[in-house]
């Protein structure tokens, strides 16, 4: 007897310009424009195996090896609606003998290989990985640029319209390297997708440093934060109308011409902008503490310096709606920050990542101990 099943892995992508507000919260539809770097495979990542079986009587999910409710109406069953939809039009209408597994329920199981309490966002590359796990079960993403494509193949922008509906940040992780998410304009959201600007070889010594500040589970969750930004936030509307448009053609020509101090300076302009808004929501919102305010001082010191020394910018932090930093910078400079950032912090025991230079490619810059 066939076993139809499936595993695919996503990784976390790091927002440079900030998804912050939805203008249809159904559908996930964004305020603005937004672009990340998505981590490399090998690092932080979700692994999801999706299994279909006639003999399953419900569709169970399981993350980190515990099981899970499944919303009624929820986003999980938005985004299976969806797949099923797709398989059912593109491959089970056309071809009568192939099996229905629309029809049948199936069983989830995700895993994150980062620490779940390291408090980082993990719906990104949790919702990602699912979308392509199942669209692989449903034998939909065997998309290839070339010509020899299978016509029922959902291309990654396809999919990202899915992994949307689980959640925005969701929708980058199906490309690697650096992705936008066109906030489009249309009502139904088809316009609302994720694009790949470059791969990630393009930028190879291009590096994110993650700084966990705190591992806490976040006071105020992204969803209900940005709601209650889009509602109250008279700042948020400059943001959208007349900051982010000018900023994503910016970073984008930048990220093509691998301008480190365009990059730099937009990303952690927009990060600090966004923590703005944060402040300006009614009532406000926190997410940086006294520790995320050090790491900015440090770093913006460390770019004062090295602007007069050299004429160029050594790092961009950026925060997203927590404590914890993410530190972009060039290889060169990794081993420089690494030594800056444990010298005025040094690590406590509970130190979920025990050794820092795994983050950078798994191997250690030159000349390191
Ligand atoms: C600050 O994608 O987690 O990380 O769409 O409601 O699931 P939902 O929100 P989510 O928000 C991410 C917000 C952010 C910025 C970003 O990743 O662009």
């Amino acid at each position: 007897m066939a076993i139809y099943q499936a595993t695919t892995s996503a990784p976390v992508n790091i927002a440079c310009i900030k998804y912050w507000g939805k203008r249809d919260t159904t559908l996930i539809l964004p305020t603005n424009s937004s672009l990340s770097v998505t981590l490399s495979q090998d690092h932080l990542r979700s692994t999801t195996t999706s299994q279909a079986d006639p003999s399953f009587k419900e569709t169970r999910l399981w993350l980190n090896g515990k099981e899970e409710d499944i919303k009624s109406g929820g986003r999980l069953e938005r985004c299976l609606k969806e797949l099923k939809k797709m398989r059912k039009e593109r491959i089970e209408d056309k071809d009568h003998n192939a099996p229905k597994l629309s029809e049948w329920n199936i069983h989830v199981a995700s895993y994150n290989n980062f620490p779940t309490a390291a408090g980082l966002a993990s719906s990104a590359s949790g919702f990602a990985a699912l979308t392509s796990s199942i669209a692989a079960l449903y034998d939909l993403n065997n998309f290839s640029p070339s010509s020899s494509a299978k016509p029922s193949a959902a291309s990654p922008s396809e999919l990202s319209l899915v992994a949307r509906l689980g959640s925005g940040s969701a929708c980058r992780s199906l490309f690697g390297g650096f992705v936008a998410w066109e906030a489009g304009s249309l009502p139904s959201g088809t316009d609302s997708l994720a694009v790949q600007v470059a791969p990630q070889e393009h930028w190879p010594t291009l590096h994110a440093l993650i700084c966990v500040v705190n591992d806490a589970k976040k006071g105020t969750s992204s969803t209900s934060g940005m709601q209650r930004t889009v509602e109250t936030s008279a700042l948020l509307q400059h943001r959208i109308k007349e900051v982010v448009p000018q900023r994503m053609d910016a970073i984008i020509k930048a990220i093509k011409e691998k301008d480190f101090d365009t990059f730099a300076k937009i990303t952690t302009a927009d990060s600090n902008q966004f923590h703005a808004v944060a402040l300006d929501t009614a009532p406000p919102i926190f997410y940086m503490n006294d520790v995320s305010r050090s790491i900015i001082s440090i770093i913006e010191e460390l770019n004062r310096v090295s602007l007069l020394n050299t004429g160029h910018l050594v790092a961009a932090y950026t925060f997203d709606a927590g404590p914890n930093a993410v530190i972009y910078t060039e290889e060169k400079n990794v081993k420089q920050i690494i030594e800056l950032v444990l010298r005025y912090f040094p690590q406590a025991e509970s130190n979920p990542f025990p050794d820092p230079f795994q983050l950078f490619g798994g191997k250690q810059p030159a000349g390191t101990t």
